[in-house]
């Protein structure tokens, strides 16, 4: 679900003021991320998957393990949900330190699984069921454990986030993470887990079809570069 426009308006605006000058969406994916960070920005993908969200913004094909900018290029990098799919972590933000300008920043969000929700248990045990099954997540395969390990490569992080209230039904939740494309490695048979979703469902304690409200949170660090 999308988040409500004032709360996007709010962090995009304050992650921008960290990102002066021309910044890469580095892993962009359809570009809905960077469509709300606006500015003078460049798309980077591994992939082309620009979407019309982003059609507007240069992109370039490229590996987040290997930039193709030159050193203190940029005045930022942001990196959305990105680290847990490259192959090498590590590498991928020193190669965001790398290419920003002193005056600059990393900006990174490890996403989905890090936000508070009352719903998170229900989605974390389809994930868990999933990977019992043998369907690799794509999370937790080679990613970060949290910000923490973000840290350990790029030092003490701001914290930027947003907090607001999303009404989800269990059965919206469970299915979504049953089937959701970024969750799973590709090319795998996803159709199990829809079996364990609709289990997970009849063994929730509550109407599955009643709205929730929780509370999402849309937590960032950021990284600035200093003179070194
Ligand atoms: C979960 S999506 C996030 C998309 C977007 N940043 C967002 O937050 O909505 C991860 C993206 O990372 C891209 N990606 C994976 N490995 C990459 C790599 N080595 N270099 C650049 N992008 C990569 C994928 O193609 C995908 O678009």
């Amino acid at each position: 679900m999308p988040m409500p426009g004032e709360a996007a308006r709010d962090l995009y605006g304050r992650l921008r003021s960290f990102l002066p000058g021309v910044a890469l969406d580095v892993g962009c994916g359809v570009g809905s991320v960077a469509a709300g960070l606006g500015g003078p920005l460049v798309l980077l993908d591994a992939v082309d998957l620009r979407g019309p969200l982003a059609s507007d913004f240069p992109f370039v094909l490229g590996d987040a393990c290997a930039l193709p900018f030159a050193s203190a290029s940029v005045g930022g990098v942001h990196l959305a949900r990105v680290l847990h799919h490259v192959s090498d972590w590590r590498l991928a933000l020193s190669e965001a330190r790398r290419v920003v300008r002193p005056g600059g920043a990393v900006a990174v969000t490890l996403g989905g699984r890090m936000f508070a929700s009352a719903l998170a248990p229900l989605r974390d045990a389809v994930f868990e069921e999933g990977q019992r099954l043998g369907i690799a997540g794509a999370h937790h395969v080679h990613g970060p454990t949290g910000y923490e390990d973000v840290d350990s490569v790029l030092g003490a992080g701001e914290v930027v986030e947003v907090a607001f209230p999303q009404f989800d039904t269990p059965r919206q939740v469970a299915v979504d993470a049953a089937g959701h494309p970024y969750a799973w490695l590709p090319g795998q048979d996803l159709s199990p887990l829809q079996a364990v979703a609709e289990r997970l469902l009849a063994e929730w304690e509550a109407d599955p079809d009643e709205p929730v409200e929780h509370e999402r949170v849309i937590s960032y660090r950021v990284y600035a570069r200093g003179n070194d």
